[in-house]
């Protein structure tokens, strides 16, 4: 077990200057699907994801050295330069969590602004890439103060157990193009606690994969993912999920190597429906598909009846389809997303998105 808690890491008060930490964050979209979890945060089963390129979170966390006497969390929060109660106190519940990692938490007063790069609502998680980032920035602090985690993976394993504490899949957003998240045979670096990364065996094809991400709708969750995990806790298909999430992942794992694209897409298919069949299963039973999203796959499997091309979707929890393809066909993909799929998004709304090269420390936003 990694051992992040660190009673030494306080500081004395009059060391503590004013400063300003930026991180540029991206989301992620899971192949293999996390979704169940037990004790703080750990996963049942193996998951790998995507990182994204446009979908990302700018987040500027400003501390300072604490004013009050009291022992209460000092937290302003700023979503899209306003005051967001809400978000505020995900944030500063998730920071009150953390304090045995980070003692000198207690000891500073914080503003965190934060800014997504995709619509606000339109249904892509944010909480994969907002928590990501405000581990980046604890993880920066510790760097800079007290001259520790001067070593990058060190720096990059710790910030991943942390965003996991956040939010599970917020720890693959740490790394760049791949990363693996759950314990598992097929990889021996594969952690419950922090994510790892997943490039250099990787084909290239999938260095250069695109995720368009179609809007079939903007609204609000019904359910949330948190709730979703706990229901699996009581449905009948759990073991066999975990089991054949496992023996997936295996798979999915050579065909990574090999670039073989069918298999792939296959695999990313199935986990979508998977996915959505448990929370269609579950007790109390929920849908979050929405008329749009079938005909939305409907439409890709018969293109990708008559072309021939692997051209596949996967869904998050959540309506949004992601189309996933190599860049080699883009050319005949995008007029198909403009002229067919487009149409059947809430106001024509889609994210053309591809795998990126993860988070990225930033001098300064104008958040
Ligand atoms: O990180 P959470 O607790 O929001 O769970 C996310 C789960 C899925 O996005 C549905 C799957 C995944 O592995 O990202």
């Amino acid at each position: 077990m990694a051992n992040f808690i660190n009673p030494a890491l306080t500081i004395s008060p009059d060391k503590i200057s004013s400063e300003k930490i930026s991180w540029q964050t991206p989301s992620n979209i899971a192949i293999i699907k996390y979704w169940g979890k037990h004790g703080r945060q750990l996963p049942r089963n193996p998951s790998i994801s995507f990182t994204l390129n446009n979908a990302f979170t700018k987040t500027e966390l400003t501390y300072q050295s604490k004013q009050s006497k009291s022992d209460a969390l000092n937290l302003d929060f700023y979503f899209e330069g306003k005051s967001n109660p809400a978000f505020g106190a995900k944030s500063k519940k998730f920071l009150e969590s953390i304090t045995d990692i980070f003692p000198f938490i207690n000891q500073m007063d914080f503003t965190i602004q934060t800014d997504n790069s995709f619509p606000h609502s339109s249904g892509i998680a944010s909480s994969a890439s907002g928590m990501a980032a405000i581990a980046l920035c604890l993880c920066t602090i510790e760097r800079n103060l007290f001259g520790t985690l001067k070593d990058e993976n060190e720096f990059r394993q710790k910030a991943s157990y942390v965003a996991r504490l956040g939010s599970g899949s917020a720890c693959r957003s740490v790394y760049p193009t791949m990363a693996i998240w759950g314990q598992t045979a097929a990889h021996e670096m594969a952690s419950d606690e922090y994510a790892v990364p997943f490039i250099e065996k990787l084909h290239p094809v999938f260095k250069t994969y695109h995720d368009s991400i179609l809007i079939a709708s903007r609204g609000e969750k019904k359910v949330s993912s948190t709730a979703g995990h706990a229901l699996m806790d009581g449905n009948i298909f759990a073991q066999n999920r975990y089991d054949q999430a496992n023996q997936r992942f295996n798979d999915l794992l050579d065909i990574l190597k090999a670039g073989d694209l069918d298999a792939f897409g296959k695999i990313a298919e199935n986990e979508a429906l998977t996915l959505h069949a448990l929370m269609m299963t579950a007790d109390a039973s929920y849908i979050l598909m929405r008329p749009a999203t079938l005909s939305l796959i409907e439409k890709v499997q018969n293109y990708r009846a008559d072309t021939k091309q692997p051209l596949y979707f996967t869904l998050d929890a959540g309506p949004n389809l992601h189309l996933l393809y190599p860049d080699e066909i883009r050319k005949d993909v995008k007029p198909f997303i403009e002229q067919e799929l487009v149409p059947l998004c809430e106001n024509g709304e889609w994210i053309d998105d591809c795998v990126g090269g993860g988070p990225e420390e930033r001098s300064s936003f104008d958040v």
